[in-house]
């Protein structure tokens, strides 16, 4: 049986309860973070607690927890699950921070906030062989959400409505445009290759700044494969040699198909190929404990 973590209890899924007027529920009013943990071993933990203030930070939350505290937290929730993950122990999880539920249903913040903390973990399993081996079809979609996606906010409504138009057009994810600009995805971050260089765009209020995102970065200068981080107009994005997605959850995927017409050759790209072995061998270090 799955096991949650629940303002200070470890309890079974079906036992977990929030009152219905958390204002999590009611206004979509928290900030959440998706860590993957490999082999039992939390994924660039420091980088995912500095985002998760970041986020509380610029919903004016305090953090109920210290960072030893979230590490506690998610590491026993990680052995709790322990059985239900596979034989290599790969495990993501989900937290969640809301203000807490007040007796009226009102806007402004409530006086006294006792945040909700939540948080689940669940199997991962390596990504699917006929993704890797063809990459995925993507659609480039307006990008109608707010501007502050640099908050990691439950407050999903765009993103959802933006992921399931892709689906709908059997694509597996939108690329999002903004002023001709290419932003991010429904629920990842993009790269293109141009020329043999990686693009991706600056971080800024108009995206989340992916965990994955800066590994790749990262892994592309420790290998001396040129990269850069600059605004990609949607020509440019037409035009790229391969494109990719990265998340926490889908690593990095190769766009191999765009709103219908192959990118590049339309197989996944030899750059993908390089980065994707750096990426692996990166994960199979951390289930060693040789890196984090
Ligand atoms: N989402 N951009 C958005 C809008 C995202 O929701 C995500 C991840 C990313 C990639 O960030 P990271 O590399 O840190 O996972 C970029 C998670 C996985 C989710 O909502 O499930």
């Amino acid at each position: 049986m799955t096991t949650v973590y629940l303002n200070g209890k470890f309890l079974p899924i079906e036992a977990a309860c929030i009152p219905v007027t958390d204002r999590g529920f009611l206004f979509g009013d928290g900030v959440y973070e998706v860590i993957p943990a490999y082999g039992g071993r939390l994924f660039r933990l420091a980088q995912h607690l500095q985002r998760l203030q970041n986020s509380l930070d610029g919903i004016r939350l305090d953090n109920p927890h210290s960072n030893r505290e979230w590490s506690a937290i998610l590491n026993k929730l990680l052995e709790r699950n322990r059985a239900l993950a596979g034989p290599d122990d790969d495990q993501s999880v989900y937290l969640q921070v809301t203000r807490g539920s007040a007796a009226k249903r009102d806007h402004s913040f409530p006086q006294d906030v006792v945040p909700t903390v939540f948080a689940m973990s669940s199997a991962i399993s390596e990504p699917e062989p006929a993704v890797m081996e063809q990459g995925i079809a993507a659609v480039t979609l307006d990008d109608i959400r707010w501007q502050y996606c640099d908050i990691k906010a439950v407050t999903l409504l765009a993103n959802v409505l933006l992921r399931q138009q892709a689906l709908d057009r059997g694509a597996g994810e939108a690329i999002l445009l903004r002023e001709g600009r290419v932003i991010e995805g429904c629920a990842s971050n993009v790269f293109v290759v141009e020329n043999g260089t990686i693009l991706t765009p600056a971080k800024g209020p108009e995206m989340l700044p992916g965990i994955t995102r800066d590994l790749v970065l990262e892994l592309a200068q420790q290998h001396q494969l040129p990269c850069q981080e600059t605004d990609i107009s949607e020509a440019r994005l037409r035009e790229a040699d391969e494109i990719w997605i990265t998340s926490s959850t889908r690593e990095v995927v190769p766009v191999t198909l765009l709103d219908g017409t192959a990118v590049g050759r339309g197989a996944p790209g030899p750059l993908w190929k390089t980065m994707i072995g750096f990426y692996q061998a990166y994960k199979e270090s951390i289930r060693k404990g040789t890196a984090e």
